[in-house]
C-alpha cells in the first residue's frame, strides 16, 4: 500500500491554544479516509494543513513522498470542497466546472473534454448549460465535486461536504461519493462529525478529539473494537460497567440477554426493569443494576426473543457472553 499523503509530527498552534497536537498520520493512496470526531477537534485545521491554507507550527506535510511543508496550495494537486461550497453564480454549470482548468491554463478542447467527462462522473451532463440557482442544493454540491474533481487531483480534500444537504439526500449522496472514488481510484480525505457517514464511506476512518488521534483503522476494526472510552461513546455504546477485575467494559444492546441462560465466566448482574420501548422489530429494555464494584449502572438490551416479557418493575437477570464484553482502555 502506497501513501499519498503523510503528516509527521504535525502540530497547530493558535497563541496558547493548541489545536493540532503531534499528530502522525498516513492517507493510503486511492482509499477514502475520513477525519472523524466532535467539533473543535482539529479536523478542519488538518486539513487546511494538507491542502496548504495553514502552516503547521511545527512538523512535516508530506505529499507523493516529499516535503511539501512549504509548498503553496495551488501547487500541491489537490481538489477542495468546502462545507459552503461557493459556485459563482454568473457561470453555467459547465464554467464553474471548467473554471480550475482555466486557470491552469489547460487549452480550450481538453478543457471541453474534461468538463463533460467530471460532469458525466456526478450525473450532470443535461445541466450543463444551466446557472447554479437553478439546482438543488444536491445537484449545486455535484457540481462543486465535479469542479474539484475535473484538475484530476492526486487527492481530493471534502470538508463535510454534505453538511448542507438533508438527510435524505445525506444518504444519497455518500454512495454517490463512494462510487465516484471507486470508478477514479482517487484518493479522497474526508471529514465529518457524524459516525454513520464515517462509518459507512471509509477505508481508514481517523477518531480525533482535541488535536489529538484516537483510534484509527478500518470501520469494522474500529467499531468492534473501541480503544477507549470516549471512541466507544462516540460510536454510540451506551452500556458501560466495571467488570469484577476492575476494568472497564462496554457491550452492544443486542448482545445482553434478559433471563438468558448464563455460560460460565459469562456476565449476571440482577436488576429491574425501568423502562421497555417497543420499536416494532425488537424491544430495547432499560435494566438499573449494579455493577461488579458497587456501582449503580443503567444497562440496555435489544430484545427480539418474544418469549421475554419483560415489564417495568420486574427483577430480571441480565447476562451477556465474555465474548461479548469490549475491554476498554481507560
Ligand atoms: N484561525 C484560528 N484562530 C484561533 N483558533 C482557531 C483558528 N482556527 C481554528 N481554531 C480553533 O482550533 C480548534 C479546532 O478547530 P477546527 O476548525 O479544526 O475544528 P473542527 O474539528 O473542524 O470542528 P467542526 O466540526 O466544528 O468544524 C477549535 O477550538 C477552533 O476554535
Ligand atoms: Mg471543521
Amino acid at each position: 500500500m502506497t501513501t499519498a499523503a503523510e503528516f509527521v509530527g504535525v502540530t497547530q498552534r493558535f497563541g496558547d491554544f493548541t489545536a493540532v497536537d503531534a499528530i502522525d498520520l498516513s492517507i493510503p493512496t486511492g482509499q477514502l479516509t475520513t477525519l472523524l470526531g466532535p467539533s473543535g477537534c482539529g479536523k478542519t485545521t488538518s486539513l487546511r494543513m494538507l491542502a496548504g491554507y495553514t502552516q503547521p507550527t511545527s512538523g512535516r506535510i508530506m505529499i507523493a513522498g516529499t516535503d511539501a511543508t512549504r509548498t503553496p496550495p495551488e501547487r500541491r494537486g489537490l481538489g477542495m470542497v468546502f462545507q459552503s461550497y461557493a459556485l459563482f453564480p454568473h457561470m453555467s454549470v459547465a464554467e464553474n466546472v471548467g473554471y480550475g482548468l482555466k486557470l491552469r491554463k489547460v487549452a480550450g478542447p481538453e478543457r471541453t473534454r474534461r468538463v463533460a467527462e467530471a460532469l458525466d462522473l456526478v450525473g450532470l451532463g443535461h445541466l450543463a448549460a444551466s446557472r447554479p440557482k437553478k439546482l438543488s442544493g444536491g445537484q449545486q454540491q455535484r457540481v462543486a465535486l465535479a469542479r474539484a474533481i475535473a484538475i484530476r487531483p492526486t487527492l481530493l480534500l471534502l470538508d463535510e461536504p454534505l453538511s448542507n444537504l438533508d438527510a435524505r439526500l445525506r444518504v444519497q449522496m455518500r454512495a454517490e461519493i463512494r462510487r465516484i472514488q471507486a470508478e477514479t481510484g482517487l484518493t479522497v480525505v474526508l471529514v465529518t462529525h457524524d459516525q454513520d457517514e464515517a462509518l459507512e464511506m471509509s477505508d481508514r476512518m481517523v477518531l480525533m478529539r482535541e488535536g489529538r488521534i484516537m483510534q484509527e483503522g478500518a470501520p469494522t476494526e474500529v467499531f468492534t473494537a473501541p480503544a477507549n472510552r470516549f471512541v466507544a461513546e462516540f460510536l454510540g455504546y451506551e452500556n458501560f460497567l466495571v467488570l469484577s477485575d476492575g476494568a472497564t467494559a462496554t457491550i452492544r444492546p443486542e448482545h445482553l440477554e434478559i433471563d438468558g441462560l448464563a455460560t460460565a465466566g459469562a456476565l449476571t448482574l440482577d436488576g429491574t426493569v425501568v423502562d421497555v420501548a417497543y420499536r416494532g422489530v425488537d424491544r430495547l429494555v432499560t435494566v438499573d443494576t449494579v455493577d461488579a464494584q458497587g456501582e449503580a449502572v443503567r444497562l440496555m438490551a435489544d430484545v427480539r426473543d418474544e418469549a421475554v416479557t419483560a415489564r417495568p418493575g420486574d427483577r430480571v437477570t441480565v447476562s451477556a457472553a465474555a465474548s461479548r464484553l469490549i475491554r476498554l482502555a481507560a
